[in-house]
């Protein structure tokens, strides 16, 4: 089976690295500037309950950076593992268009993924699956490793979800499980994950909003923000899915996110707020084009958004009302120049 994995970054890294312990034939296609840091090889960590084990190797079949490379190569499978705002920057066509017959596996998660994605590739060929993994560039501030590399954790009982067309996803399944990434199949998956999404999201611009600290974050007033925010963002959801939002959802309050927030620290086995910090820094785009996208839907559906703008102004001075009333468009745009590297 020969894969190519699209993205060399932390959750690149850890899917072409299982994919290969399965047997699998791992290839990466990366921006230029990568080519000679992917072709040295990778150093992983799997982080486990007690720290970090001890690094682990792996080396490419090969690293592409051009179509004609690309053109020149067939896969089985290709696997999506950059930010949503990196689809957007006008070569996915061109990339989608030599893929040949092969399947492709998305790990991108925006609103409209699936539709710009359909847009450009055969939707009986596309498998769609959600990220639950936590990978990060190690070592994080306070951690200490041996070299640089990529830790990751699996959250226990929470494998990777994959739809798509029946044979497609689960050979895509089987060969993620064979090398020990936790998978499975599931079914409304694209009803479903752009719920939690915004629940997730909301909370992280808050935070970003509260300088990354939790104390800061917990305290009434962004609390109430956030409640806000997520708020309109499960009505946005709703009115362009024309879907309910799920029970548990609509029932979140400040409270309860404080003991979520609680929860998680203890549970999860390394600093959850230096993560989240160094993570979502990292994809701050991919959060702007979120909530632009957020706002610009809401408005054309005629629903509020006054608490998603607030969040989003706290973000940056680039998200001011007047430029997202045009529409998702508009921030692909504004998007697409700045991630056009590809
Ligand atoms: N890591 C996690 O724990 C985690 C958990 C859940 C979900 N996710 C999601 O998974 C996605 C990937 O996250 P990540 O942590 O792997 O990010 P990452 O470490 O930044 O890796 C993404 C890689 O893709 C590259 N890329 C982006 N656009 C590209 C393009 N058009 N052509 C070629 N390469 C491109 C980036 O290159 P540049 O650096 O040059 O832009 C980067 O090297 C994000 O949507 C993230 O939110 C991650």
């Amino acid at each position: 089976m020969k894969v190519l994995i699209m993205g060399a970054g932390s959750v690149g890294q850890v899917f072409g690295y299982h994919l290969q312990l399965a047997g699998a034939e791992v290839s990466f296609y990366v921006r230029p500037k990568y080519v000679a840091e992917c072709e040295a090889g990778f150093v992983l960590y799997d982080h486990g309950r007690l720290g970090l084990a001890a690094p682990l190797r792996f080396k490419a079949e090969a690293v592409l950076s051009t179509l004609e490379e690309l053109e020149r190569t067939s896969f089985d499978q290709v696997y999506l593992c950059i930010p949503s705002n990196g689809l957007r920057g006008g070569w996915f066509g061109d990339f989608a268009a030599r893929l040949g017959d092969a399947v492709l596996v998305s790990l991108c998660n925006g609103m409209d993924d699936r539709d710009f994605i359909a847009e450009h590739f055969d939707v009986a060929r596309t498998v769609t699956g959600l990220i639950t993994q936590i990978s990060y560039p190690a070592p994080l501030p306070g951690e200490d490793v041996l070299e640089p590399g990529t830790a990751y954790w699996f959250p226990p009982l929470a494998p990777h979800p994959f739809e798509g067309p029946k044979e497609h996803v689960e050979a895509a399944v089987k060969w993620l499980k064979k090398g020990g990434l936790p998978s499975k199949v599931a079914h409304g998956l694209s009803e479903k994950s752009t719920y939690p999404s915004v629940v997730l999201m909301t909370f992280i611009m808050g935070l970003e909003a509260a300088d990354w600290s939790f104390a800061q974050v917990r305290s009434a007033a962004n609390m109430k923000r956030i409640h806000g925010a997520r708020r309109e963002g499960l009505a946005m959801v709703s009115g362009h899915q024309k879907t309910t939002t799920p029970l548990a959802l609509r029932l979140l309050n400040p409270m309860i996110m404080r003991m979520v927030l609680f929860l998680a620290t203890q549970l999860i086995p390394f600093d959850l707020e230096t993560y989240l910090r160094v993570h979502f820094t990292k994809v701050g785009a991919q959060t702007r084009m979120y909530v632009k996208n957020w706002i610009a839907t809401s408005q054309e559906l005629g629903l509020p958004s006054k608490h998603l703008e607030e969040l989003g102004q706290a973000l940056g001075p680039q998200l001011v009302a007047s430029e997202l009333i045009d529409s998702k468009a508009k921030a692909d745009s504004i998007l697409s120049a700045s991630s056009g590297k590809a």
